[in-house]
């Protein structure tokens, strides 16, 4: 069998042009090392798998002078995974590393990564070193858990704050990677990965090669992501608020029931669709479409549906699904509460019609009377 490289490794950025999603950090260290102005303690936050440890190894091959695009140099450059090895031992040998200057090159770069594992008194242990350290050696620390790290590791670094990855962004990626592996692959399929990643690049990749090797050889579909990952497919909602639309609740009960025998969550269902009149809401003005993370022929869709609606009739089916959501961890009764959600979306209209307490028709015949 070939060794199969996994996506998230084989396409690890080796510049920093390559990095995605994290201008205002890539910009400041570029900048920094072009004046020779990079400090000698960083400390990298952010969730995980967005890129911290491979920023880390940009600035280690540049501030190097290697060849920036070449495969990882190891020369020179040191990895620390603080989660298994977090102890003074640890930190010791580390320190006694650092008082010897770099054979090749002009710096030694030391990356410590989950640097909040480490233990109090290897912490303390590194503190003078992290405070004083000799001309040659840059320190990087990187973390998830930036409020794990004590305020005095804090006060000696220069600290980076990585973001999620948006999920167009990540879908791009997905997509450069896909056509490099000539796979092909829907772009609604990339969307749901990407969204589903939720912000981790990383993750993002890992669902991407599991779908590739699902699909053997074949396009990867929508359909094929949404069923592998359990991910309820948004025409659902479409539906529901079609229904909705038409005054008539049976379609949106009926669409319910289907969802929950299909092993969905009534709550994800509820979050989902208010997610769904949120899209609905901001795709009705030009200047707002771009705050719904969608892909675009998706976009045309929700334009179409929110054509039909009026933004008070929006906000007021928000309300009762914002209501439902607030209620339902309390409940005794979710599904009823859902349903009872559903028709009062359904039939909100003729009860504002009608003046509160009446049927729709009722109520309209009594106001003509
Ligand atoms: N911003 C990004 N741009 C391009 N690729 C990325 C980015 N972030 C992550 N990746 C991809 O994900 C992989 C893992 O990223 P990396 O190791 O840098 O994450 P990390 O932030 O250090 O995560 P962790 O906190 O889990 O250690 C990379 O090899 C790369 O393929
Ligand atoms: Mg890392």
């Amino acid at each position: 069998m070939e060794n199969f490289v996994v996506s998230a490794r084989k396409y690890r950025p080796l510049g920093f042009d390559e990095v995605v999603g994290q201008e205002h950090i890539t910009t400041t260290l570029k900048n920094a090392i072009d004046n020779n102005k990079l400090a000698q303690a960083l400390l990298f936050c952010g969730p995980r798998g967005v890129g911290k440890t491979t920023c880390a190894r940009i600035v280690a091959r540049m501030i190097n002078g290697f060849e920036e695009k070449a495969e990882i140099n190891s020369l020179n450059i040191f990895e620390l995974d603080a989660a298994s090895n977090n102890s003074v031992e640890d930190i010791r040998n580390l320190i006694d590393q650092v008082r010897y200057p770099p054979q090749f090159g002009k710096f030694k770069v030391y990356i410590i990564d989950e640097v909040h594992m480490l233990s109090n008194s290897a912490f303390n242990a590194f503190l003078k070193t992290l405070e004083e350290p000799p001309s040659y050696a840059i320190f990087i620390l990187a973390t998830t858990e930036k409020h794990k790290v004590i305020p005095t590791i804090l006060s000696r670094c220069q600290i980076f704050d990585f973001n999620r990855i948006q999920v167009s962004d990540i879908s791009k990626q997905l997509k450069k990677v896909a056509d490099r592996e000539k796979i092909k692959v829907e772009e609604e399929a990339l969307h749901l990965i990407a969204q589903k990643a939720d912000g981790a690049l990383r993750d993002g990749l890992s669902i991407f090669d599991l779908m590739v090797t699902f699909s053997s050889g074949q396009a990867v579909t929508f359909k094929d992501v949404l069923n592998n990952l359990h991910i309820l497919d948004y025409d659902y909602y479409f539906q529901v608020v079609d229904g909705l639309l038409a005054e008539n609740h049976t379609q949106p009960l009926l669409l319910l029931d289907e969802i929950l025998r299909k092993g969905f969550d009534a709550h994800n269902f509820i979050v989902g669709l208010s997610e769904h009149l949120r899209n609905l809401l901001v795709s009705q003005d030009a200047r707002t479409i771009q705050l719904m993370e969608v892909p675009d022929i998706t976009k045309q869709k929700y334009m179409d549906q929110s054509g039909s609606t009026s933004p008070s009739l929006l906000l007021s089916w928000l309300n009762i699904a914002n209501q439902c959501d607030i209620n339902y961890k309390s409940s005794k009764n979710q599904r009823l509460l859902v349903e009872l959600a559903l028709m009062k979306m359904a039939h909100v209209q003729s009860v504002v019609k009608g003046n509160g307490a009446l049927p729709a028709q009722e109520g309209l015949k009594k106001k003509v009377n």
